[in-house]
């Protein structure tokens, strides 16, 4: 049998993991799969010298599009990145009746329900496995591990950078600013890190999560998101005093009024597997109705983890290539017919517990008075810390656990709280998850 045809977009980190995992692991991918794989022509924008791929078998272009209408190529590898000029080459990809890998969360979370009608119509594959946590298999996990289940919530670290900055904050008490600047320096966070640390790049990821859970269309505009920038290594010491570690997650949850879909700082309790994932890994916590609770951990970026997954997909391309539509496995999990189109919750309507954190007066009276302003606002009070006022000062940190409440009462009660006299300035909130 013919060897399947692989255009590569893209010689960049993963571009060249995917060669390097192709190339070194031929054999043994050939033994799983039946049938040879080749890469036949490969694209990058600027063609360096480099030795992954062996010139008499590949042809090197700069023009991507030579790569989409190629008509030997079977399977379109798109690794460069970005939602434009990857949503073009995709959908032309698709229009010529090419397979897709893809390791692209923003063109999959945004682009996604125009990309998979495309692919349902021509009948052929979008697959999307290193778009979410890099080599951690969760979408297939999700997706036919988990299809006997009805997935109650997902909750995971699925930004390594933000990860690797909150860890290195706690273990050595600097400043987000200074260890943001470490993992510039590391390589881990881009000169512009705003992706990462403000929870865009989680929310593309959890947006696919939600839709593979849950059967809804991905809907990445309707994701909260919340970045990590103003956590402080005060705010972390607090909550390890009460038992808690602050972790940058994705959460999803279907409740009786509709899908939670929310990237925010996150305390969890120590104990918790996830809570003691550190540095650039991920983990996806996934709970499912018949299985419980289960995590899944690994590399969530690098060249060959999310290579790993990239030739995952298209191994399992090539298994399938031939096979009827109603013999594969629907692109986001549910058949089309059967996607539901429960609300996504505003942020305002979440329930959940929280940190507060606020600065008051020591004198007597206040602590009562805080506490009088939540009950009017019936949030219930769980865990109260004060902290000595240094000395010559007179006010001190106050620090409060919630119990559940929905997110606009905590609103109200927090202005409420900022309007006393005795308390100074802005009260800090952080949301507080039990994952339990
Ligand atoms: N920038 C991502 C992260 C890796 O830091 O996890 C690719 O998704």
């Amino acid at each position: 049998m013919d060897a399947v045809k692989v255009g590569l977009l893209g010689l960049g980190t993963v571009g060249t993991g995917t060669a390097t995992v192709l190339t070194r692991n031929a054999e043994e991918i050939q033994s799983r799969v039946g049938r040879a794989i080749e890469i036949s022509r490969a694209a990058s924008r600027s063609i360096t010298e480099q030795t992954v791929l062996n010139p008499s078998t590949t042809k090197l272009t700069t023009d991507l599009f030579d790569v989409v209408n190629d008509p030997e190529v079977d399977i379109v590898v798109e690794l460069i990145g970005g939602d434009t000029l990857a949503k073009d080459l995709v959908m032309k990809a698709i229009e010529n009746g090419k397979h897709v890998v893809t390791a692209n969360k923003a063109l999959i979370a945004v682009h996604g329900p125009e990309i998979m009608k495309a692919a349902a119509e021509q009948g052929v594959n979008v697959c999307y496995e290193a778009a979410v946590a890099g080599g951690i298999p969760i979408i297939k996990a999700i997706r036919e591990g988990l299809a006997a289940n009805k997935i109650q919530w997902i909750a995971g670290i699925i930004n390594g950078t933000g990860n690797f900055i909150l860890t290195e904050m706690r273990d050595k008490g600097s400043d987000f600013a200074d260890v943001l600047k470490e993992a510039q320096e590391l390589g881990y966070a881009e000169a512009d890190p705003t992706f990462d640390v403000e929870g865009i790049d989680a929310a593309h990821k959890l947006t696919i999560l939600a839709s593979l859970a849950f059967g809804i269309e991905l809907q990445f505009e309707k994701t909260y998101t919340e970045g990590i920038s103003k956590i402080t290594t005060e705010d972390m010491k607090y909550a390890e005093e009460l038992g808690y570690r602050i972790k940058h997650l994705g959460i999803t949850r279907k409740t009786d009024k509709g899908i939670e879909l929310r990237v925010h700082p996150t305390l969890i309790p120590e104990k918790r597997l996830i809570a003691n994932v550190d540095g650039v890994m991920n983990a996806v916590l996934v709970q499912g109705d018949a299985v419980g609770p289960t995590l899944y951990y690994g590399a969530g970026a690098g060249a060959e983890p999310t290579a790993s997954a990239v030739v995952a997909d298209i191994i399992d391309t090539v298994r399938t290539m031939d096979a009827p539509l109603n013999h594969k496995v629907p692109l986001l999990g549910f058949q089309n017919n059967a996607m539901r189109d429960t609300p996504i919750l505003d942020i305002e309507e979440v329930e959940t517990a929280y940190y507060l954190r606020m600065i008051a007066q020591d004198k007597p009276g206040v602590l009562a008075e805080v506490s009088d302003t939540f009950a009017k606002n019936s949030i219930s009070i769980e865990a109260v810390l004060q902290k000595e006022p240094a000395s010559g000062e007179s006010s001190v940190h106050l620090i409060m656990l919630t119990q559940k409440c929905i997110e606009s009462s905590v609103n109200q009660a927090i202005k409420a709280v900022e309007d006393l006299a005795s308390v100074k300035g802005d009260v800090v909130r952080i949301r507080v998850e039990h994952l339990g």
